[in-house]
């Protein structure tokens, strides 16, 4: 296969520059020449106004594909049908990662989740995975989610230097959703090894991360065929929610039972430790906005709002064109590949007025942090509720908290955005 393609088609970090870099010289500039891969990591915005200041559908040649750019178009492309998320349809896509995996499962794809399939079939599974999803079940985990917090920082004291994400960030979401599955406490650590690895799918230029998610999911997906074998249909938590939710006759299967579990701990563990982490950088560099939210509570959920539209954990989300049509006036072929850029579109000026400053008072904030369309997020509920616990948490037991001395580090894969460590001091 040919080894660029190779590189540029889901892209570790200096593959998604060199695509960019492709696509900006289309264009009159090389502005995108200068930048180095870790001036991107730390702030991928200027990438991302540039090359909306072209178009915000763009061609790509070097991925034979197409990126998505400008809010508007990214919410239209996220309902359009003949966009589908299916990558198990398209050839190149799958030859690619199974080139990577070897003569593992390629995680994510082969079964059948939410995330890889098309309605109708979508649209059946959705309904029954939403029931494990309903708003009172959500409110009800917060005094275990609560607790949760208070173990992980029983040992902070005040005048202390620690790391919020190994200690809290990073552990709490994986707990959460093995406690919702139902996983006993000794097995908590193990799942949050899974599901870290998993993320690694999405890294399609670096074999090692590959592998190392298809192991993982091999894993998982033992312990839960176990656990669910052994699972009664009247336990309280997730999986007992799941297998009694039905629509009519129809109910899920024992496969798609578990291979919806493990996209939960896969789309609701990075996912949340990313907003968490970027809340609390981001609210302790606007320290007026910090103490607004300390007077005024109500501000706390506008406030993960705009963080979510300001350092979106999801930047990026893919799309395969199903057919031939008309995009935007673009003319799409089939099996081509969309990168649809949630990261940009919440920083479309068209839509967000000064949309690179950071608001919590902004009005009318209509990110697209959750998707658009048929794969909203299912998990927004929870991740609201989390990353609000932990805010508040924060606020109220630790009157003096501010950023500890560092130089910021950021996650390498574009694919997510969030920071690998934020030292603070307590
Ligand atoms: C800050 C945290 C989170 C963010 C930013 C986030 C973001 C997203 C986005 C952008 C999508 C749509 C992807 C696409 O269209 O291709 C999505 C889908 C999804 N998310 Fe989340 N998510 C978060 C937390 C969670 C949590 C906590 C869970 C559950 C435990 C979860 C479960 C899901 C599921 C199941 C889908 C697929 C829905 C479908 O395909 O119908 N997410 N999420």
């Amino acid at each position: 296969m040919n080894r660029n393609l190779l590189n540029v088609a889901l892209s570790g970090m200096s593959s998604l520059m060199w695509l960019l870099r492709r696509v900006d010289r289309q264009f009159n500039g090389s502005y995108l020449g200068d930048r180095t891969d870790t001036e991107f990591l730390s702030d991928p915005y200027p990438t991302y106004r540039k090359l909306l200041s072209h178009a915000p559908v763009l061609r790509s040649f070097a991925n034979q594909g197409w990126l998505i750019y400008g809010h508007p178009e990214v919410q239209a492309a996220l309902r359009e049908q003949r966009f589908s998320s299916d990558a198990s349809r398209n050839p190149f896509f799958l030859r690619l990662a199974q080139f990577a995996c070897g003569d593992l499962e390629v995680p994510l794809v082969e079964r059948p989740t939410l995330l890889n399939q098309d309605p109708p079939d979508h649209t059946r599974l959705r309904k029954l995975v939403s029931g494990g999803f309903v708003r009172r079940y959500i409110e009800s985990m917060a005094p275990d989610i609560q607790q949760i917090i208070d173990n992980c920082v029983a040992d902070w004291q005040a005048g202390i230097e620690t790391d919020l994400i190994a200690g809290l960030a990073q552990p709490l979401p994986a707990r959460v959703i093995a406690r919702m599955l139902g996983v006993p406490e000794a097995d908590w650590p193990k799942f949050q090894r899974w599901s870290e690895a998993l993320l690694g799918a999405t890294m399609i230029s670096k074999p090692a991360r590959i592998r190392a998610a298809a192991v993982a999911n091999d894993e998982m997906r033992a312990y839960l065929q176990q656990l669910v074998s052994c699972h009664s249909v009247d336990s309280p938590d997730l999986i007992g929610l799941l297998m009694r939710a039905r629509d009519e006759a129809d109910r899920l299967t024992d496969e798609e039972l578990i291979s919806n579990c493990i996209l939960l701990m896969t789309a609701g563990h990075e996912t949340t430790t990313r907003l968490i982490g970027s809340a609390v950088l981001t609210l302790l560099q606007h320290p007026d906005q910090w103490a607004g939210i300390r007077q005024t509570p109500a501000l706390m959920l506008p406030a993960i709002e705009e963080v979510l539209r300001f350092e979106s954990p999801v930047q990026i989300t893919l799309r395969f064109v199903a057919e031939d049509f008309t995009f935007k006036g673009c003319r799409m072929k089939k099996n081509q590949l969309a990168l649809i850029n949630l990261g940009a579109a919440n920083r479309d000026p068209r839509v967000f007025g000064a949309a690179d400053s950071f608001d919590i008072h902004r009005k009318n904030n209509i990110h697209v942090g959750f998707g658009h369309g048929f794969h909203l997020c299912l998990g927004m509920a929870l991740a609201r509720l989390e990353t609000r616990l932990v805010l508040e948490t924060l606020a109220s037991r630790f009157e003096n908290i501010t950023l500890g001395a560092q130089e910021l580090r950021w996650g390498d894969n574009p694919f997510f955005r969030g920071l690998e460590q934020l030292q603070v001091r307590l």
